[in-house]
């Protein structure tokens, strides 16, 4: 039986991919075979020589994402490079914390900014190739707060529950054009994102008393569902955002 889940000759754009869940979503998709295109803000190549030393092809674009005009220019340096774009993971975004009556223009406007318009915009972007093979995955990370509302995080909540309503557009509209869009909804996770809420051993307690997995989830935990989504085992998948939470929703 061919491998539903091989990825060989694809090649596969992550953003954010130097850190955390990105760094684990790169990781994953190249040890299934992909070539990779990771793109992120920050200068750091551990991502890229983890790949490298595996054998795929590898790319890093450092941009910031959050800024339209860098869009376009990220998929058109992947298909010189690649000559195509077969998966886009949009796992890059930003979290600002401040409680909702202090809460500024800014920290609205940078977070929408990365963490929806940009997914928006960056899917557009591919899918213009993508329409052209009749073949793609676009993948966005989504949020426990795609669901609920959180706790001083205004702007996060609002742009994560803009990422699993564009998810569920763009799947209505190009679907019949091959393309695959889902979404990833990550619970609790061991990355820089979260750290501010680790420091606070009373929270972190309670929030790990109402996962029923008993634990936070790490970078590794979401390699799976992204292998599954980013290849041909969810070709009749469309719209769909996947928890991947150790149970916290089923609460
Ligand atoms: N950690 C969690 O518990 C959790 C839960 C739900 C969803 N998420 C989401 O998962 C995704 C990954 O977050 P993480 O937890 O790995 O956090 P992280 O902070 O470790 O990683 C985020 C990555 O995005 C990059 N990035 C930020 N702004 C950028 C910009 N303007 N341009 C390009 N790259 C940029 C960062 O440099 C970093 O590499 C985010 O969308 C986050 O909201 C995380």
């Amino acid at each position: 039986m061919m491998n539903i889940f091989d990825l060989t000759g694809k090649t596969a754009i992550v953003t954010g991919g130097t850190t955390g869940l990105g760094r684990g979503i790169a990781l994953a998709l190249a040890n299934a075979g992909a070539d990779i295109v990771i793109v992120d803000i920050v200068d750091d190549d551990e991502t890229k020589e983890r790949i490298a030393a595996m054998g795929n092809k590898v790319m890093r674009i450092q941009t910031d994402l959050s800024k339209y005009e860098n869009i376009q220019d990220v998929v058109s340096k992947t298909i010189a490079e690649f000559g195509k774009v077969d998966i886009l993971f949009n796992n890059a975004g930003i979290i600002r914390r401040t409680p909702a009556v202090d809460f500024s223009e800014r920290d609205w406007d940078d977070v929408m900014n990365i963490n929806s318009k940009t997914v928006f915009f960056l899917s557009q972007a591919v899918a213009r190739d993508m329409m052209k093979r009749n073949y793609g995955k676009i993948i966005n990370t989504a949020s426990l707060l795609s669901f609920s509302g959180g706790i001083t995080v205004p702007s996060y909540a609002a742009s994560k529950g803009a990422v699993a309503q564009i998810t569920k557009a763009l799947a209505n509209e190009w679907a019949k054009y091959g393309l695959n869009i889902n979404a990833i909804a990550p619970g609790y996770m061991i990355t820089n994102n979260t750290a501010p809420l680790r420091k606070d051993p009373e929270r972190t307690d309670s929030i790990t008393e109402r996962i029923p997995a008993g634990r936070w989830g790490n970078p590794e935990d979401i390699q799976g569902a992204a292998i599954f989504l980013a290849s041909a085992a969810s070709d009749y998948v469309n719209g769909h955002v996947l928890v991947v939470d150790g149970g916290w929703m089923a609460r």
